[in-house]
């Protein structure tokens, strides 16, 4: 089978290295990404949404199915762009990925079908209904309805110290895109869970802790997230019970969608928080999580692409993990996420790496005259999985010392004092 993947980064070379293992993997990207391009037999170098060119190319190599991974190419709709062709897709078409790109239509579907697990929310089109929404609401969050790449959510506490802190974004926003989202803020810890979804069925892969913040013990500025790691069924600050909880809003919304005419077919991402008061979700995407792509497919045991080929014939085969615990950790360069400097060489050590007992992914790099460079974006990412957390964060924590160039990362990430932090402050909250 002839499969094309579409994007690069480093949960795309997590795709592209399962997707190698079971198809001849054919890619599109924007720039030569080194790792997914030495696994492909054939790259098209464009820019994926240039219909015409896509098109062709599919058609002439006989690409059987296709997967479109980032959301800015679902957002443009990449994926109705291949089916168009005839090309089966196991992404969502561009109507389908608005449950990622417009945060309003999210938690309006949810609304309106009952779904339970949403905060109190408005979508504000002027000043006086986001300063009534202030007035029943402690503290809140502002979010932007469209993709900002994690960049645009701001948090009352955290970001905004004031109802006119509050009330100024709200006004940036509106004067932008005429409607802002309003949300109670919400105290828990949080996890993502991935899935699977032919339209109508869901299969849950292991839940993932991300880490948003820059540095060492979720200080600083938010980032595209630093690393994560999973434990297997359940995350350590998890019961059984909020598992349940989350993959029923997710399937009730998988539901919601297909009544609606508007299907989901591909990888559903629920970002979740466990609160005092049950689960809640604070938003979907219509992809992979990156980096938690790289944590799942880790221990993947069923062919990826038979789990797509599947997906895209609506009819969505069985789905098998490993119970390993896994650890991802990324390494920027200096002065990310604001200023992440360009254009260093970095060099990866592969047999040290695999004497650490992990793997790594290429990030935003490039390639040229054979050696690799930054970008002002996440680099490289290491990776490691074993039966104990410790011991996979101590195979991650090895392979960052075999990449080098001017990098750094947050050691931090899976070792037991943080894990301690989320397991407490989920007891104080429960109690
Ligand atoms: N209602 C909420 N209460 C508390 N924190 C929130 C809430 N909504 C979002 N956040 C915080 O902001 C982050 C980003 O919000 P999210 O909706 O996931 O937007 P995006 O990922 O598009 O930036 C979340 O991971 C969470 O930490
Ligand atoms: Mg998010």
């Amino acid at each position: 089978m002839k499969v094309v993947l579409v994007g690069s980064g480093a949960r795309e070379h997590a795709i592209a290295e399962q997707l190698s293992k079971s198809s001849s993997l054919y890619s599109i990207m924007e720039k030569k990404h080194p790792g997914i391009a030495s696994l492909s037999q054939e790259v098209l170098i464009c820019n994926p949404a240039d219909k015409e060119t896509v098109v062709s190319w599919c058609k002439e190599k006989g690409i059987d199915l296709a997967f479109v991974s980032p959301d800015g190419l679902l957002e443009k709709g990449v994926t109705d762009i291949l089916a168009s062709a005839g090309i089966k897709a196991a992404s969502p078409s561009r109507q389908a990925a608005r449950i990622e790109w417009d945060k309003g239509y999210a938690r309006t579907l949810l609304h309106n079908h009952k779904v339970p697990g949403l905060p109190a929310f408005k979508v504000v089109g002027n000043a006086d209904e986001a300063s009534a929404f202030l007035a029943q609401h402690k503290e809140v969050v502002v979010k932007p309805l469209g993709l900002t790449g994690g960049k645009g959510v701001r948090v009352m506490g955290e970001h905004l110290h004031s109802e006119e802190d509050v009330l100024n974004y709200v006004s940036e926003l509106l004067k932008k895109d005429k409607q802002a989202l309003l949300e109670e803020k919400l105290d828990g810890e949080e996890f993502s869970l991935q899935a699977f979804s032919d339209g109508e069925r869901l299969s849950v892969m292991p839940p993932v802790q991300d880490h948003k913040r820059a540095f060492v013990n979720d200080a600083g500025p938010n980032t595209g997230g630093m690393g994560s790691y999973s434990t297997g069924r359940l995350l350590p600050f998890m019961e059984l019970k909020d598992l349940e909880g989350a993959k029923s809003i997710m399937q009730q919304t998988i539901g919601a969608m297909r009544a609606e005419g508007n299907p989901f077919r591909g990888v559903l991402y629920g970002g979740f928080m466990i609160t005092k008061d049950g689960v809640k979700l604070i938003e979907y995407n219509a992809r992979f999580g990156d980096p938690e792509a790289m944590n799942v497919l880790m221990v993947l045991r069923t062919q990826l692409s038979g789990i797509l080929q599947s997906i895209a014939d609506g009819s969505l085969i069985p789905v098998a993990f490993s119970p390993n615990c896994t650890v991802v950790k990324y390494l920027v360069p200096e002065g990310y996420p604001e200023n992440g400097k360009k254009d260093c060489k970095v060099s990866i050590d592969s047999k040290a790496v695999w004497e650490c007992g992990g793997k790594t992914f290429f990030g935003s790099v490039y390639e040229e005259a054979g050696e690799i460079y930054t970008t002002s974006s996440r680099a490289v990412a290491v990776a490691a999985q074993d039966a104990s957390l410790e011991r996979a964060e101590g195979k991650a924590e090895c392979c960052t010392r075999a990449v080098h160039g001017p990098l750094w990362h947050r050691p931090d990430i899976g070792t037991p004092p943080l894990i301690s932090k989320r397991t407490e402050h989920m007891r104080r909250l429960k109690r």
